[in-house]
């Protein structure tokens, strides 16, 4: 006959100490997301170049040549122009060109993609400081003389060679003279960097198709053309005041990126970062190539997250737009939970979750 074991003395103590660690469990669980939470004092914060100590500077340009030497994720067969991992990030922004700008995640996205390169120069080339910002306004009279490019070896490098083939270039009403450089930049910590993806047409000849040369490798030196003239005229202290000032995203994203492109072809500050460094960083695919890039745009990221703090609860998720470059009629509205790609750099993303720069994972500040 069957009857109920009468519990011992042992099991009771080993079903107390299997309830002690459920509950454990379930506290860690509760705990573990608010002590992982972004506080204060864990937050990072973001800084102008010319800010940094020059260590701090070198132990930057240090870390991106790291990337420039370590081997990249994605395959070689199938995109032959990436050979580092510093193309990982260039060929996951041609990848998603047509989707990411003049449209509705151009700021998110753009957010998140130079979060992830602050963290693999974190995680996989021991840098220790955080992303630095281009701080416009504050070298528009004179690039070359700037601690960004003076070509010391505490710049991002300078000016590149004098080309007499670079062009004044035409758009609508507006010419934008040339710059002074236009060929190899020669000097500072990226004269012997060499840039293999692109170039691509200003000429945009598809919405939904990269054009040629795609993903080819194309080895040449890296270019630059120092431009004070866009720099003054689009990146000045009055435009970055207009751009605070905005009232909506519409606003801000026009002051931004003039959106949709006025006819006079007049730039936004975010085209004018472009434009006042030469070829290699006014390509709209390939940009990324020159090292100023991720500072420029870190820069749009500070504007974008000043301006959202400074009224949360208009602006914080405030968004516009479409899916795809320049707001076709057939493009899909932007919202929280549209997803972003990274392709091996990260897990598809929500746009959700990069709204708040200390939100999510995120957890940083600017000066
Ligand atoms: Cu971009
Ligand atoms: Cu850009």
């Amino acid at each position: 006959m069957l009857s109920t074991p009468r519990r011992s003395p042992t099991m009771v103590r080993r079903s107390s100490i299997w309830l002690l660690c459920v509950l454990a469990q379930v506290a860690t669980a509760i705990y573990l997301p608010i002590s992982q939470s972004c506080t204060p004092d864990k937050t990072a914060i973001r800084r102008e170049w010319g800010e940094m100590a020059p260590a701090e500077r070198k132990s930057y340009t240090d870390a991106v040549l790291c990337m420039t030497r370590k081997p990249p994720r994605l395959s070689t067969a199938e995109y032959p122009g990436v050979r580092s991992r510093f193309d990982d990030f260039v060929a996951t922004h041609i990848n998603n060109t047509l989707h990411v700008h003049y449209s509705g995640l151009f700021l998110p996205w753009h957010r998140r993609f130079t979060w992830l390169w602050e963290r693999a120069l974190r995680e996989e080339c021991g840098y220790t400081g955080y992303l630095p910002y281009w701080n416009w306004p504050l070298w528009t009279n004179d690039l070359k003389k700037s601690p960004l490019f003076d070509c010391s070896e505490t710049s991002l490098s300078g000016d590149g060679e004098y080309n007499p083939d670079e062009q004044p270039i035409s758009g609508g009403n507006m010419t934008i003279p040339r710059g002074s450089g236009g060929g190899c930049v020669r000097c500072g910590p990226f004269k012997d960097l060499q840039i293999h993806l692109g170039p691509f047409s200003r000429d945009l000849t598809s919405f939904t198709e990269i054009p040629s040369p795609k993903f080819e490798y194309n080895p040449r030196c890296f270019n630059r053309s120092l431009n004070n003239f866009v720099t003054s005229h689009y990146n000045n202290e009055t435009i970055v005041s207009r751009l605070l000032a905005s009232t909506d995203i519409v606003d801000f994203q026009t002051v931004m990126d003039h959106w949709p492109p006025r006819p006079d072809g007049v730039l936004g500050v975010h085209g004018g970062g472009h434009f006042s460094l030469g070829a290699t960083m006014q390509d709209l695919f390939a940009s990324p190539q020159d090292p100023a890039f991720m500072l420029h745009h870190c820069m749009i990221d500070r504007l974008w997250a000043m301006w959202q703090s400074r009224d949360e609860k208009n602006r914080r998720y405030a968004l516009n737009g479409t899916t795809n470059i320049l707001n076709p009629p057939w493009g899909q509205p932007v919202m929280l939970n549209t997803t972003m790609e990274f392709g091996v750099l990260d897990r598809p993303r929500k746009v959700r979750e990069v709204m708040n720069p200390t939100g999510y994972g995120l957890c940083y500040t600017y000066t």
